[in-house]
Formats: C-alpha cells, sequence, structure tokens
C-alpha cells in the first residue's frame, strides 16, 4: 500500500501527542483504515477514559497498535508461525491478529479476555506516533459506540461535543483504506484453524493465499452471497466480541437490496413518503430506471448523473457510487454520514459482490442495517 510522505508540520504535533500518551491523555490519530482514539496500552485509568470517551462496554476489547511485529513478543504469550506468516506479509497495513495474551497485559485492554488484539498500522502519522512513544497504543475507531467510523478528522472532531473529546486530533488527511482492519483470530492455534472475525482491508483470499489453507469465517457473509437478505443476516450471527448486528450506522435506516430488488424497494419508500437517497452504480441505477420505465422530475441529481436521463422515479435522489471496490470502501463512512448531514431517514444502497475486499463493505452494510428495523 502506498502512502503519502510524513508531513514535516506533523512533527511538532506528534511529539506533543506522544506526550499526552505518556501522561495518561487520549489522542486521535489517523491510520489508514480508520482514525483510532488511542491510549497508553500499559496504562489502565488512560485506556478508562477511551471507554468513557467513546461510551463503549468495558467487555469489549480494544485493539493494541504496536510499532512493528518485533514487539508482538511482549503483548503475547506466543507468536505462532501462522502469526510470524500474516505479519510479515501484511504489516505494516489493515490486518489484526488476535493471540493469547502475554501474562502483563491490562484486563482493561482485553475487557477480561485471555487474548489480544495486535495491529501493525501503515498510515505514516500513526507509525511516527508509535515511535515517538514508544508502547503500544490501545486504540478503537474513534466514533461514538456503534455509530459509523471516522475517515477525516473532520469527523472525529464532529463526533464529540466542544472540550469533550480527546485531548489532540492528529489530522492526516483522509484514510486510503476506509474500512476497518481484518481480524483474524490465531489464538485457538493448533487445535482451532485461523478464523476470520472481521472482513477488511486485508482480504479473505489474500490470507489464504500466505496461511496455503482455507480460514474459518464467523459473523461475515458468506463469499458467495451477493448481497445480503437482511433475514438470513441478522439470525446467523455468533455474538463474538466486534459482531454486534447493529453497528457502523448512521442515523438513517439503512437498506442493503440487489440491484434487482431497487425498483421495488424505492417504490415501497416512495409511498411510505420517507426521505431517503439511493446509492448504487450508475450501471444499476440505469438499470432500476430502465424497469420503473422511466420517469421524471428528478430532483438533487447524484454526481456523474446528469440531467436529463430519462427514468430515474419520481422525486428519487440518487448517488452513483464507484465500481471499483477499493474506491467504494475508501467513501463509504463518508457517504453514510453525509446522508446523515442532509437528514435522509433511508439510505437503499447496492452493496458489492461480497468477495475480496466486497465481502468487508457487505459486512459494514450489513451492520449499519442492523438497527434499522
Ligand atoms: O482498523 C481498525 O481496526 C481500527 C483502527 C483504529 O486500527 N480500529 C478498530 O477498533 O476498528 P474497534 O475497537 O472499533 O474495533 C475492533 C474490534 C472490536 O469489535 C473488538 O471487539 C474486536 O476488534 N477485538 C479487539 N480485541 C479482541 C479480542 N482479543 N478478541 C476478539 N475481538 C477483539
Ligand atoms: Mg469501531
Amino acid at each position: 500500500m502506498t502512502h503519502r510522505a510524513l508531513d514535516p508540520n506533523l512533527k511538532a504535533e506528534i511529539q506533543t501527542a506522544a506526550q499526552i500518551l505518556r501522561a495518561g491523555g487520549v489522542v486521535a490519530f489517523p491510520t489508514e483504515t480508520v482514525y483510532g482514539l488511542g491510549a497508553d496500552a500499559a496504562n489502565p485509568a488512560a485506556v478508562a477514559k477511551v471507554f468513557a470517551l467513546k461510551g463503549r462496554p468495558a467487555t469489549h476489547p480494544l485493539i493494541v497498535h504496536i510499532a512493528d511485529a518485533a514487539a508482538l513478543a511482549h503483548w503475547c504469550r506466543a507468536v505462532p508461525p501462522a502469526a510470524e506468516k500474516l505479519a510479515a506479509a501484511f504489516w505494516p497495513g489493515p490486518l489484526t491478529l488476535i493471540l493469547q495474551r502475554a501474562p502483563g497485559v491490562i484486563d482493561a485492554v482485553t475487557g477480561g479476555q485471555d487474548t489480544v488484539g495486535l495491529r501493525v498500522p501503515a498510515h505514516p502519522v500513526a507509525r511516527a506516533l508509535l515511535t515517538a512513544f514508544g508502547g503500544g497504543i490501545a486504540a478503537p475507531s474513534a466514533n461514538k459506540f456503534g455509530r459509523v467510523s471516522p475517515t477525516t478528522a473532520a469527523h472525529v472532531k464532529a463526533e464529540f461535543a466542544e472540550g469533550a473529546g480527546p485531548e489532540q486530533i492528529l489530522d492526516g488527511g483522509p484514510c486510503m483504506v476506509g474500512v476497518e482492519s481484518t481480524i483474524v483470530d490465531l489464538s485457538g492455534l493448533p487445535s482451532r484453524a485461523p478464523t476470520l472475525l472481521r472482513p477488511g482491508g486485508v482480504t479473505k483470499e489474500q490470507l489464504e493465499a500466505v496461511l496455503g489453507a482455507p480460514i474459518l469465517v464467523v459473523g461475515v457473509p458468506a463469499p458467495d452471497a451477493v448481497t445480503p437478505g437482511v433475514d438470513s443476516l441478522n439470525t446467523a450471527l455468533p455474538r463474538v466480541p466486534g459482531t454486534l448486528e447493529s453497528h457502523y450506522a448512521p442515523l438513517a435506516d439503512v437498506y442493503p437490496v440487489t440491484a434487482a430488488e431497487l425498483p421495488m424497494r424505492i417504490a415501497a419508500l416512495q409511498k411510505e413518503g420517507i426521505r431517503f437517497v439511493v446509492m448504487a452504480r450508475r450501471a444499476e441505477i440505469q438499470n432500476a430506471e430502465a424497469c420503473q420505465g422511466g420517469t421524471n422530475d428528478r430532483r438533487g441529481g447524484g454526481e456523474g448523473c446528469g440531467p436529463g436521463q430519462a427514468g430515474i422515479p419520481c422525486n428519487t435522489l440518487y448517488l452513483a457510487l464507484p465500481d471499483d471496490d477499493a474506491e467504494y470502501a475508501r467513501r463509504l463512512y463518508q457517504l453514510l454520514r453525509d446522508a446523515d448531514a442532509q437528514g435522509f431517514e433511508a439510505i437503499v444502497i447496492v452493496p458489492p459482490v461480497a468477495a475480496g475486499l466486497g465481502l468487508a463493505i457487505v459486512d459494514r452494510l450489513r451492520r449499519a442495517a442492523g438497527g434499522s428495523r
């Protein structure tokens, strides 16, 4: 993954942030996935502040961000060969490994479990902060519990009331990946195979290629599912940490639908008089309008779909999503936030195919939809 070089203007701010961490304070910082709300992972009082700021239940463990794979030995009891392989292939990068925790790791971080989540982030600001601080930084995504993760510094600022947020927010620009890290549980090795707990920036296919074996999947849509039918989604989920049904949610109700279901869903919401926005790829929008037989009076058109295209149902507001999954992931949370900012009550969205990075997007949309019904 390519990244901008570290902005030299940020060097002094990063030193200040490291001092805040040493003093037991909380700082928000960019990673390549989403922004994190960081505290000294060895300081229970500092970690408690993160939970308080986020409004997060204490039983939900935090990921510890470390400077490099060499630091793994400090945090976990043993480093299995699979962890070494995955770390060598994907760190720094959007991958979190769950391992048996070392005896010294504090309960505040692990939620009292005997495992710990570890990740080496790739963003230059996160890396510089880890180097300046010298220890592990426990950090969840820098949003209020259950809400959409922030992918810009402005999102983080908007998440907290004035004076009630982190002591500092480091601005590293928009996040390159845009969805949270892939989480792989290796804590059951050798008896339990590596298990994918959350799909993310590193794909299941990439993990399997490096491990040379299939990995187990829990709480994640089947890779061959095109789009999740909400019913099948909400029942089959095991309650493992990090897989709450309603999560990553905007204020608006989220309706993931297949492209084929679009016209029906649009018609139903119009009938209910709900203020909604449709997010789909350009071709999917065009197909939907063909099915609707073509209408008029389109208001608030989305980017790239100029006026004059016939067929979008009357009064439907729509937005064209990127065809490319990486770009889709990068922009997804901003789009969900924008929909909230514009006061939409519902978002009808066509997820990508649930494979590769698309699996992470489908997963997040499914969780965003979890609170909608
Ligand atoms: O990309 C990311 O992972 C971002 C950036 C900031 O690094 N962080 C992030 O953290 O998404 P958070 O706390 O929002 O989500 C981490 C998830 C949580 O759902 C948590 O329950 C799970 O990881 N988790 C952490 N430690 C775990 C453990 N020991 N066992 C199982 N799940 C764990
Ligand atoms: Mg989160």
